[in-house]
């Protein structure tokens, strides 16, 4: 598993408004939308282009635009989804996927309880969308199930991520023997007891949707 993090001041700055108790909902999603596109802009290093011939106002020339098939995009259900717009705004052709997972309570194992994506991922660059990577059980869970669907090219963008939760992560996906690649704005001090990030941002469902 390959581990990329933001290292950039515009980066910095808006996960410190992000991260601010003070900051209400409409801003926390603004500010989520922004940071998602400047993480798919690394993310996104390596999409699949093909050749296309176009012609400008003074000559015939060659360009590229994305190769078929066109890459996924799968937002873990439900905070995953507020990443969504910020992603298909840079990469506008993706198809979109979804993905709910949840913690079985007695296995403490991670289930998915809902699902839209195609049988057979084989081919398809996936881009995974979670913004909180904290014990990696789901956002491992989500990538085992797109393994299953014979993906073998899997990127995932998270906001802010526990050490502890990368290295549980990079366990769990280095099994499955794909091309893994986790991209993350920041790496953070540690999980509480509770399974929150510090010093995180609380709870990422809640800020970017109220608390149901
Ligand atoms: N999920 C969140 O939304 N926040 C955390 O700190 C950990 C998991």
């Amino acid at each position: 598993m390959e581990l990329k993090v933001l290292d950039h001041p515009l980066v910095a700055h808006k996960l410190t408004h992000l991260r601010d108790e003070n900051t209400k909902s409409p801003t926390f999603r603004a500010l989520v939308d922004e940071l998602v596109t400047l993480l798919a802009y690394e993310a996104t290093r390596h999409v699949r282009v093909q050749p296309v011939e176009i012609t400008t106002p003074v000559a015939p020339t060659v360009g590229v635009e994305l190769a078929d098939p066109k890459p996924i995009v799968v937002p873990i259900l439900r905070a995953g989804l507020g990443m969504l717009s910020g992603m298909t705004r840079l990469v506008p052709t993706a198809e979109v996927g979804f993905v709910g997972m949840v913690r079985d309570e007695e296995t403490l194992e991670p289930f998915t309880y809902a699902e839209r994506l195609p049988r057979d991922l084989s081919g398809r660059q996936c881009f995974v969308l979670d913004p909180m990577l904290a014990t990696g059980g789901s956002l491992g869970g989500c990538v085992k199930f797109l393994a299953e669907r014979r993906a073998n090219d899997v990127t995932c963008l998270c906001l802010l991520a526990a050490p502890e939760g990368i290295e549980r992560f990079r366990q769990l996906v280095d099994g499955l023997k794909i091309e893994t690649t986790l991209v993350v704005a920041a790496v953070d001090e540690r999980l509480n007891e509770h399974g929150y990030i510090i010093p995180g941002l609380g709870d990422a469902g809640d800020r970017l949707y109220g608390v149901i």
